[in-house]
């Protein structure tokens, strides 16, 4: 693969805000925001964050001990709970999921390892999802984004031109195969899902994540009409009404050059932190590199609409 250089095509300067402060995490894409409480957001500190949520496609918050009540109200400023493919959430919280590994698992996977969208099997997969830190481990346990739309705007025309119209059939089916093989059963959403590889038949929810959705390859932001890449290495199985050669082709180089290092950005988290990222704009992944720690967050998920 050609090697990349930064651009004119790479701009993640933070505009001049008034209600708020953003600072750039990496050339490609990420900014902290500052100057804002997450438990008390003004509708004009709103707005500003929205922008530069849709701007830098992840940006985080540092130093934001939420409860799951107020980690629950900021999520719903951005739009009402999507469906999670994975947890049922915690006790009284059906929309904040846990995202829990112990010390002592073992797994030889992690809840979101590999890179992905979120969920992009559902008709109508998550537009926006939050992640909060309670406990982190002293070093590992980072996660890290790409941006998609840098990674469209890199394509050559010509390539641009061969896959737009391009849809991508997204499964669940090579994820549960993993996670059948990696994992061990546990109280987590990833052990949860290994424990389906005993079942006889598998429930009609989980077959209806394997049948999948069909999107477009190529997908505009509804709101700013920016467009990016809608694809990834963990869900994407097939281009839609392709052979198994030619689909191949495609996937197995935009699934690489999507993640190359030129185009992402990577956080090192602390306890109290909240990111929140734009599914439609970016991929990301977990790490699984922190064995012998227990890292403790909660994720919530903003719903959003068909793809188009
Ligand atoms: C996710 O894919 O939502 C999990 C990311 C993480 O735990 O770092």
């Amino acid at each position: 693969m050609d090697v990349l250089h930064p651009t004119g095509k790479f701009d993640n300067h933070a505009q001049r805000y008034e209600h708020i402060e953003a600072l750039p995490l990496a050339a490609a894409m990420g900014a902290e925001i500052r100057g804002v409480d997450l438990r008390d957001v003004t509708d004009a500190q709103f707005a500003e964050i929205e922008h530069a949520l849709f701007r830098h496609k992840m940006i985080f918050f540092r130093q934001q001990p939420l409860t799951h009540e107020q980690h629950e109200a900021f999520s719903l400023r951005f739009g009402a709970f999507a469906e999670d493919a994975y947890t049922k959430g915690v006790p009284g919280h059906q929309n904040v999921h846990p995202l829990i590994k112990e010390a002592e698992d073992k797994s030889k996977m992690v809840f979101g390892e590999g890179w992905h969208t979120d969920s992009p099997f559902l008709p109508e997969p998550p537009a926006i999802t939050m992640l909060r830190s309670v406990q982190v481990p002293p070093f590992g346990g980072d996660t890290q984004w790409a941006n998609s739309a840098l990674a469209l705007a890199h394509l050559s025309d010509n390539y641009r031109q061969m896959i737009s119209g391009l849809k991508v059939h997204f499964s669940l089916r090579n994820v549960l195969k993993a996670v059948h093989e990696a994992v061990e059963v546990s109280d987590s959403p990833i052990g949860r899902l290994a424990t389906t590889r005993d079942a006889v038949t598998l429930s009609e929810d989980l077959q209806r994540k394997i049948r999948g959705n069909v999107h477009p390859l190529v997908r505009t932001h509804p709101v700013t009409g920016e467009q990016a890449l809608y694809v990834d290495g963990a869900y994407a199985v097939a281009i839609d009404g392709m052979s198994s050669g030619e689909s191949d082709s495609i996937l197995n180089f935009l699934a690489p050059y999507l993640i190359q290092a030129a185009f992402t950005c990577r956080l090192r988290w602390e306890p109290d932190m909240l990111a929140a990222w734009d599914n439609r704009l970016c991929v990301h992944q977990a790490f699984n590199d922190y064995p012998g720690y227990r890292r403790e967050l909660y994720r919530t998920t903003v719903r959003g609409e068909r793809p188009s």
